[in-house]
């Protein structure tokens, strides 16, 4: 049964912009789950669904060309509503598609993870991987429609995801509220999640990308602890053992957080407490020798970096980060702590 607030709003939209077709794009697991959670639509719109495998290796071209060709041959027009029913991997891949089908067709993301309604499912960034490429091709293109979160789904989610999910609500309150890293440090388990602490970082993205939509600079503070996450996921992949991205951003936290302090922008008794928190619920690899360097070679390729200096986002103080600065990698010689 769908949240009644989803349903409500998305019907207010058909209705005020006469849409006559819906398609739900979602992946196989959450439709196994939730294959009737839209049910109710079907008596004011046409309804109709496109599944895909789970996991990354749905998010490429190939899958894109192949929606594609699927509402093309169904004669879908731009006025074809798409709804991204899934976790990041289906927002990113269906937000990729509604920017391009006919040149853009309207679109809305109803996130099932918890990493996707707190992240993923908002902002406008939409993409594909090419290969190991983590999202080589794609727009920025908003959705019409914001939709809640539904935290019930979040009841079927597998644990592992969930933690994932975790890793990146760690990140909003290091860089937006002490309040909410003192709430997460009471916690027992990842799991006793309230829904005040998702419409914080809900809330703190919006108003960050409300600033800065395309990402020239404010938007930048969200990459905490992503760009040592990013080489950890980059890392994996190349192993042939993906790892969960927010599992990935956690480390990234852990060892930027001691960048920071390590080049005197974080006061040490923060850094200790971020350094006594994240351990409890993540694993944190120790980073040195040629670990390090091969996380060095991905840094350095990151798309934000200028003149082979790496792009980091700082921490100041816990609830509180500054983005941009452009650091050599000589100093990441200071994770052998
Ligand atoms: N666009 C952005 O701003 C942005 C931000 C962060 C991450 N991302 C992208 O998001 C993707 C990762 O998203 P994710 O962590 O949500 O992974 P995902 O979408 O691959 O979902 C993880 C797994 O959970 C399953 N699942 C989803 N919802 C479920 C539910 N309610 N119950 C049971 N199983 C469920 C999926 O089938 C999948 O197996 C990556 O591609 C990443 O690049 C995008």
């Amino acid at each position: 049964m769908a949240n009644r607030d989803i349903i409500r709003q998305l019907l207010e939209h058909f209705r005020r912009k006469d849409t006559r077709n819906a398609v739900v794009l979602t992946d196989e697991n959450v439709e196994r789950y939730y294959s009737g959670y839209f049910a109710e639509l079907s008596g004011c719109v046409s309804m109709d669904k496109i599944v895909v495998p789970a996991g990354e290796c749905s998010k490429s071209i190939e899958t894109a060309i192949r929606i594609w060709q699927y509402l093309a041959e169904k004669q879908y027009d731009k006025n074809t509503f798409l709804l991204n029913f899934g976790g990041g991997m289906v927002c990113d891949l269906g937000g990729f598609v509604a920017s391009t089908y006919k040149r853009g067709i309207p679109f809305a993301n109803c996130p099932t993870t918890l990493l996707a309604m707190i992240d993923a499912g908002i902002g406008g960034k939409t993409g594909v991987d090419l290969q190991d490429l983590k999202n080589a091709v794609g727009t920025f293109y908003f959705p019409d429609i914001q939709l809640p979160a539904d935290i019930i789904l979040l009841q079927t989610l597998p644990d592992k995801e969930f933690r994932s999910g975790f890793g990146e609500l760690v990140k909003y309150a290091l860089i937006g509220s002490h309040e909410l890293f003192q709430d997460l440090c009471k916690l027992e388990s990842f799991k006793e999640l309230k829904p005040e602490f998702l419409d914080f970082c809900i809330d703190f993205k919006q108003k960050i990308v409300k600033e800065d939509p395309l990402d020239h600079n404010l938007r930048h503070i969200l990459n905490f602890g992503h760009t040592i996450g990013h080489a950890i996921e980059s890392y994996y992949a190349e192993l042939g053992d993906p790892i969960a991205h927010g599992l990935a951003v956690a480390q990234g936290l852990y060892y930027e957080s001691l960048l920071s302090y390590k080049l005197g922008h974080l006061p040490q008794e923060e850094w200790l407490q971020i350094a006594e928190f994240l351990p409890k619920h993540f694993d944190i690899m120790p980073l040195s020798g040629e670990l390090l360097e091969k996380l060095t070679y991905y840094m350095l390729n990151d798309k934000k970096n200028c003149n082979n200096l790496i792009n980091f986002t700082l921490l100041d103080r816990i609830g509180h980060a500054t983005p941009n600065f452009q650091i050599a990698s000589d100093s990441l010689i200071t994770f052998n702590h």
